[in-house]
């Protein structure tokens, strides 16, 4: 998954950070009211012009106020949501949520997605709830409404020994299916709330969404400097999804570059934002390909690669149709097999125009990282009732997410 890219990422994003910082300091931009925000929930859908995009309903306390935002920049073009919070926020009855386990053996808080110790996520993203405190501190058991577990870092014998009724237990779990194995049987009935990556869960955790552009487009792809074809960087070369039998497949009908250790190309510093940068502006269309495709199952392969002047060609479970504007991307998936997506893609990577038109859609909207703690938090402020009350997680996790693989003989079939 992401988040060993991420990590790899730190020292490098640290140090672009504050040069980045700089530059979009220097860069005058205007805080404008946004037209509307697409955070998560129930899926409607907006037309601009031709272009119908889905989008999220605010959380509760949102409702009815006008957002501004403002955004910074990170390295690899994704933006935060700033929700400035003008308005009075209310100082008593915070929530505090315990974490009772690392993530993936770990305490790193960019590993923990942005949840950092006490309010500092809640507080630095503006969220219009900050009234959250997150502790690892097991003492503060029974004052805890809620307590956190990484489904990947629980051990069986290792459960709090008591629990108050009004506690919220959350399960929190972000690889596809295929890489949970646990005692499944063992977890049902425990949980109050979901989090993950699943559209239906309690508190989606998302990798990114798209919203209307608050900042100035400032490049357009330049299309002659684009001699090479497909950039494909990856690491991991077994998966679920058989992703590697189909690029083997499509390699066979158009020039594809790998970069990682699955292929042979290298670009230095590995996965840094330099490389990015440059490998982005050389090549034509970038495999979003992820390892499964599984229900709602998108990751920052296809946010991150949308701040760049690159296609993104996706291979996935999302409904991208729902979360990404029309041409923003090419969905392999739609294809019916490998040759005929080569096809395509050497005719949209011939013509200038057409090519184009694949970046109209970055006048209205540009991508920001998901401020799911705010919905976290706000969600605690306002429970109502579980949108996923998932006693069975076995069925919930992996029956319904209704994985397909690649098959070289038979096209896309069950998992
Ligand atoms: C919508 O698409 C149609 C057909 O492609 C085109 O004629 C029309 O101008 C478009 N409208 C807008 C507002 O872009
Ligand atoms: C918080 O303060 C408000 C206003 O002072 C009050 O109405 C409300 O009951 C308080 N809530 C809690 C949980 O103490
Ligand atoms: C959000 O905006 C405020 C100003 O409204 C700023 O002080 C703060 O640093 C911003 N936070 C982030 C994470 O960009
Ligand atoms: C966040 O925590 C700091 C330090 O504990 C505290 O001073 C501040 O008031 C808190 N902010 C909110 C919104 O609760
Ligand atoms: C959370 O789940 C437990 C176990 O199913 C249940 O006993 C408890 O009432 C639930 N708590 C809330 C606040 O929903
Ligand atoms: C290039 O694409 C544009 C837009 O789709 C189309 O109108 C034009 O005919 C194409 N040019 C060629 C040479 O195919």
């Amino acid at each position: 998954m992401a988040w060993n890219t991420f990590r790899n990422l730190k020292t490098v994003t640290v140090l672009m950070m504050a040069g980045v910082l700089l530059v979009t300091f220097c860069i005058i931009y205007k805080t404008q009211v946004a037209r509307e925000v697409f955070p998560r929930g129930s899926i409607s859908r907006t037309t601009h012009g031709n272009l119908t995009v889905s989008h999220v309903p605010l959380p509760p306390s949102l409702k009815g106020r006008k957002l501004a935002f403002h955004q910074i920049y990170e390295p690899r073009l994704i933006s935060f949501v700033n929700y400035s919070n003008p308005f009075p926020v209310v100082r008593n009855g915070s929530k505090l949520i315990l974490l009772w386990t690392p993530w993936n053996h770990q305490w790193d808080t960019v590993n923990y997605y942005f949840l950092r110790p006490g309010n500092e996520s809640f507080v630095s993203y503006h969220c219009p709830n900050q009234l959250c405190t997150t502790t690892r501190d097991r003492s503060r058991l029974h004052e805890a409404d809620a307590i956190l577990f990484h489904l990947l870092d629980l051990k069986e014998n290792d459960f709090p020994t008591s629990r108050h009724p009004q506690q919220i237990w959350m399960i929190y779990v972000m690889e596809a299916p295929w890489l949970v194995h646990v005692s499944w049987n063992r977890l049902k009935g425990i949980f109050n709330w979901t989090l993950s990556y699943r559209e239906d869960s309690d508190v989606p955790v998302k990798y990114g969404f798209l919203g209307s552009r608050t900042t100035k487009l400032l490049n357009t792809p330049h299309f002659s400097e684009k001699k090479k074809s497909i950039l494909w960087l990856v690491s991991d070369c077994s998966t679920n999804s058989r992703r590697e039998d189909y690029v083997k497949e499509l390699a066979r009908y158009i020039d594809i570059d790998v970069y990682g250790s699955c292929g042979t190309k290298t670009c230095f510093p590995s996965q840094s934002a330099t490389c990015y940068e440059s490998l982005t502006k050389e090549y034509k269309f970038y495999l979003s390909f992820e390892n499964s495709i599984c229900k709602d199952y998108v990751t920052e392969k296809f946010f991150n690669v949308l701040g760049y002047d690159i296609i993104p060609v996706t291979f996935g479970g999302a409904d991208y149709a729902g979360i990404a504007p029309p041409k923003s991307y090419i969905d392999a998936t739609q294809f019916p097999n490998p040759k005929d997506l080569a096809a395509f893609l050497a005719k949209v990577g011939s013509n200038e125009t057409l090519y184009a038109s694949y970046f109209k859609w970055k006048e209205t909207f540009q991508v920001y990282l998901y401020p799911w703690m705010c919905h976290l938090c706000d969600r605690l402020h306002n429970p109502g009732q579980p949108t996923s009350s998932h006693n069975d997680l076995y069925k919930w996790w992996v029956t319904d997410a209704n994985c397909i693989r690649w098959d070289m003989n038979k096209g896309f079939i069950r998992v």
